[in-house]
């Protein structure tokens, strides 16, 4: 008897379309979309980054996906590029990341070499963060030993008095004037490798993945990528 059968469509939460499309990009603008829209996980644009250290050990951790450029293939994120993960992408510039959102069942993994976000890019986002933010940005020396919490308060206050920051007014919403850091900024994930996955209630999970070369390429005024055409392939889950 045939239990495994086209009919098993009803049971399953997702699948990819067969055949595959040519480009994985317009699926992944979806998925994000919707995980987006859910509104049902506090950060749906949460993913986990895996760097190579200098001295060739794996290390992960969450940054946000700020911009997903699906016209370019790269996702962004932001970080202070003196950080752990800021030496680690300098001196092995490939990484890959994991997005998972549970309540759909999607996972996604994106694969790539980084280039640093044209300054452009990186100021925009900087001055849309809250001033709290703009301020630990200065005050951190990401992924640096400090002494106790009570230091780690002045080095804010300090930031605060160096840029003159009026707390009353910034509290009521008035603009803060606090300038991006110079070590400080975004850094592109250019996918040649993109996995989608989807699971399914009969356990017969949805896999397939797409690959292309990338040549380097100067991008809107700054180092990127250019993409050749995508190869696909179903891979058994
Ligand atoms: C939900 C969540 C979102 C985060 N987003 C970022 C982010 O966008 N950028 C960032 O530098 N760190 C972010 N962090 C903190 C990182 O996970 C990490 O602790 C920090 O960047 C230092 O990592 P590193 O020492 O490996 O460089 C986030 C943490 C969580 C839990």
């Amino acid at each position: 008897m045939d239990i495994y059968g086209p009919s098993m469509g009803a049971l399953s939460s997702g699948r990819l379309p067969e055949p595959l499309p040519e480009s994985p990009l317009p699926i992944l603008r979806t998925w994000f979309d919707e995980a987006r829209d859910a509104k049902d996980q506090p950060n749906p644009n949460a993913m986990t980054l895996a760097t190579i250290d200098p001295d060739g050990r794996p290390s992960a951790r969450i940054v946000l996906c700020k911009h997903l450029h699906d016209h370019l293939g790269c996702a962004v994120f932001f970080t202070n590029l003196d950080s752990r993960k800021g030496r680690a992408v300098e001196a092995n510039p490939r990484v890959s990341l994991v997005l998972h959102w549970d309540h759909t069942d999607r996972q996604v993994r994106l694969e790539g070499p980084t280039s640093p976000s044209p300054d452009a890019e990186s100021d925009a986002y900087f001055a849309s963060r809250r001033w709290e933010s703009r301020v630990g940005a200065w005050a951190s020396d990401q992924s640096r030993p400090i002494g106790s919490r009570q230091e780690l308060l002045g080095k804010l206050n300090a930031v605060v008095d160096r840029f003159g920051v009026d707390v009353e007014a910034a509290s009521r919403g008035e603009p803060v004037e606090i300038p991006r850091p110079p070590r400080w900024g975004g850094t592109r994930v250019w996918f040649d490798r993109v996995e989608l996955w989807c699971g399914s209630a009969s356990r017969v999970h949805d896999r397939a993945e797409w690959t292309r070369e990338l040549t380097p390429s100067e991008i809107e005024g700054a180092p990127g990528y250019a993409g050749s055409a995508w190869a696909s392939t179903r891979v058994q889950p």
